[in-house]
């Protein structure tokens, strides 16, 4: 299994996905509110690049059983009903929902890796649950970090370091690239303290000036959601293993 990382979607045009096995990580917060909607309940969630394609979604939709979810810098963006802070997405407000999400660097990581054979989300939320998946899949994979508007995300790294010690600890024949090397040695570095580490970002300590600070401790939990959400045909649900069917 050999494992590498992108630490940012903009380095790879979207064909360079197509038949990959692809972890897209946007700690804070795209991939830790999807993990949370979906744990709440959601029905699905919908990635989307543009505003006004998610406006276009949600217009073709019907019942009342879809909502627009997201930011523009941090906060939620006009006309949507929820911003993109996981606490928002609860049982009460996404149960049996499709969640469009637009995000300013993580729902366009994932639709740009569209093409992917897998393609999994992970926050340190999920990341147990992730890398027993990837186990089980046996495939290279590539990590792919939103970043920041094409630029390097600490947090995403060292989730991504986290990711890959958690599968070094669990399976034997894994071939790092340098870009996962540097991952480990970051999360090793770094990765003591989530928490504190995620609150000294530069992300971070934007969340914490435009009054996100719980959102800090939450994304920075480790293994307290056990699913994984697959992107699949345009939405993103999470995986349930196929039930063999009996023979009679
Ligand atoms: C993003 O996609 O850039 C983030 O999820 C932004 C945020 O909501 O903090």
């Amino acid at each position: 299994m050999k494992i590498s990382v992108l630490i940012s979607p903009l380095n790879a045009d979207e064909l360079f996905f197509t038949g990959k096995t692809t972890v897209v990580i946007d700690v804070l917060r795209a991939t830790t509110t999807i993990s949370t909607a979906l744990q709440n309940g959601a029905k699905e969630v919908i990635p989307v690049n543009t505003v006004e394609f998610a406006m276009k979604v949600s217009g073709n939709a019907f019942g009342g059983q879809t909502i627009l979810g997201g930011e523009r810098n941090t906060k939620k963006v006009e006309g949507f009903t929820l911003g993109n802070s996981p606490l928002e997405y609860t049982q009460e407000n996404v149960f049996g929902k499709s969640i469009i999400l637009f995000t300013t660097n993580g729902s366009k990581a994932i639709v740009r890796a569209k093409f992917s054979e897998n393609l999994i989300t992970c926050s340190f939320n999920n990341l147990g649950s992730v890398a027993n998946h990837l186990l089980d899949l046996n495939k290279d994979f590539i990590i792919l970090c939103a970043g920041a508007n094409g630029m390097f995300s600490l947090e995403d790294t060292i989730c991504a370091g986290k990711l890959i010690t958690e599968l070094t600890k669990l399976k034997e024949e894994i071939i790092l690239t340098d870009s996962a090397r540097a991952s480990v040695s970051l999360s090793k570095s770094f990765g003591k303290n989530i928490s504190k580490m995620i609150a000294e970002t530069e992300h971070g300590r934007t969340l914490i000036e435009n009054g996100y600070s719980d959102d800090i401790n939450y994304c920075a939990k480790l293994n307290s959601i056990d699913n994984v959400p697959v992107f699949s045909s345009g939405v993103i649900k999470n995986y349930e293993p196929k039930v063999e069917q009996s023979a009679n």
